[in-house]
């Protein structure tokens, strides 16, 4: 038998965008040690010798229930070992509370990497306290990964920009899900031998958890069974609109988000529509008096029936759902419509066609081989491309590496160069 050796990884996640992207590397770590504690006797390759301690961190960014917990029990992620309670904030002050709740964990637990995911103000926050902390007084820290670099929409006017800008500048391991994201960060500089084009651990998830997601009763509940009875499973789904919209340049600006909604009327007169609103929308919704184009549905009608989701009109605006129920909704729309980047990937492998209410997109393989159409943000614009894509019957094609084995592919380099560097 051959030694065994321990490395410690600390995973962070703080929103909801990184539950999906973080579980199937957790499960990956567990099988990784499970197969090392099943061949202990037999004689392993040498990739296989290090078993793994992880620490996961959730910095509490998101926190209520329908943003964070509901995503924990859908995708099995263990609970987390350290809950940093930082919440919402201005943008200074909610990274500055997780940096100053960070480092502190950082130091106790002593990871030897640290994987960061996404472009959250979590994911930055904890990367910068890493890449500036000394375990020793000499400078040893963490090997910094990020999962989901080199995505750039050009745009510094979204947070999210500046946050996968800063966090791949201070990384050791980018790992990225398309070509694009290589190019971009060869053309910053970054050394190659840094970069892996792996895939997309958010696809992980949803591989993992489509079959489980058609077991949801959310079309039940809403009323999209087409007339047919109650009952579990996703036959006869009708016609429906699947929308979401959180993006603050979108929604905090009044005359902004009236010009999404006139966009989308005619869609909006033509089937239903399923809003199911991220709470700053729904914020945003009543502050600008903007009731009157939404029909409040709850899951379940009165009387525990399900609901109508014939609106007159209007959109059916839901709470936010976890994620098998609005797996399901995505995986059986006509059509999504959405200011969210993982959705662009999402509705990709699930050859969905996808109207995406930006000027720009960070994924552009979503666009040039998959089943996204940009629609910019002009009432004819989003009108145009709707359209388009009520009539397009495409289905587009998946990236080769959208197949469900990212997680262990990245598990794979981090052992590599653990061993390389000695880390044990
Ligand atoms: C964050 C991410 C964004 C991601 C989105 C997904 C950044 C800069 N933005 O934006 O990239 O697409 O998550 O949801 O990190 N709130 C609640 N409950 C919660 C969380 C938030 O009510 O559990 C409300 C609070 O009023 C808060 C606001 O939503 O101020 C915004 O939350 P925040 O985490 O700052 O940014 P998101 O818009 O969610």
């Amino acid at each position: 038998m051959k030694a065994i050796t321990n490395a410690k990884i600390m995973t962070v996640v703080g929103a909801r965008p990184n539950f999906m992207k973080a579980a199937p590397i957790l499960a990956a770590i567990r099988d990784h040690n499970h197969r090392l504690s099943l061949s202990q006797d037999t004689p392993i390759d040498t990739l296989t010798q290090i078993e793994f301690e992880n620490v996961l961190v959730h910095t509490g960014q998101h926190y209520d229930e329908a943003m964070s917990d509901w995503f924990f029990a859908d995708l099995n992620i263990p609970k987390p070992d350290v809950h940093l309670g930082a919440g919402s904030g201005s943008h200074a002050v909610q990274m500055a509370e997780i940096m100053k709740r960070f480092e502190e964990v950082l130091l106790r637990h002593r990871p030897n990497i640290l994987i960061v995911v996404g472009d959250v103000n979590s994911t930055l926050a904890c990367a910068l306290v890493a890449a500036k902390t000394s375990f020793d007084g000499h400078g040893a820290r963490p090997l910094i990964a990020h999962v989901e670099a080199g995505l750039r929409s050009f745009d510094r006017c979204m947070p999210e920009e500046i946050n996968r800008i800063l966090t791949d500048h201070l990384a050791d391991l980018l790992f990225v899900t398309e070509q694009s994201a290589l190019d971009n960060l060869s053309r910053e500089g970054i050394p190659k031998h840094k970069i892996h084009l792996v895939g997309n651990t958010m696809i992980d998830s949803l591989l993992a958890c489509r079959q489980k997601a058609d077991l949801s009763t959310i079309l039940d509940d809403l009323g999209l069974r087409n007339g047919k009875p109650h009952s579990k499973g996703t036959d006869h789904a009708a016609p429906y609109a699947l929308l979401t919209l959180h993006r603050p340049s979108n929604v905090d600006d009044p005359q902004n988000f009236l010009n999404v909604l006139n966009g989308l009327d005619e869609l909006t007169r033509s089937r239903p529509i399923i809003f199911p609103a991220h709470p700053r929308t729904q914020k945003r919704i009543a502050d600008f008096g903007f009731e009157r184009f939404f029909h409040r549905q709850n899951r379940v009608g009165d009387g525990g029936k399900p609901c109508t989701a014939s609106a007159n009109g209007r959109i059916s605006l839901i709470d936010p759902l976890g994620y098998l129920d609005f797996l399901c909704l995505m995986n059986h729309a006509e059509l999504v419509v959405t200011d969210s980047g993982g959705i662009q990937e999402e509705t990709t492998s699930l050859g969905v066609p996808c109207v995406t209410v930006r000027e720009n997109t960070e994924r552009p393989i979503t666009v040039q081989v998959g089943t996204n159409v940009l629609a910019g943000t002009s009432v004819a614009g989003i009108r145009q491309a709707v359209r388009q894509q009520l009539e397009s019957k495409a289905k587009g094609a998946v990236p080769e590496t959208w197949d469900g084995k990212c997680a262990q592919r990245i598990l794979d380099v981090i052992c590599r160069e653990i061993k390389e560097q000695q880390m044990f």
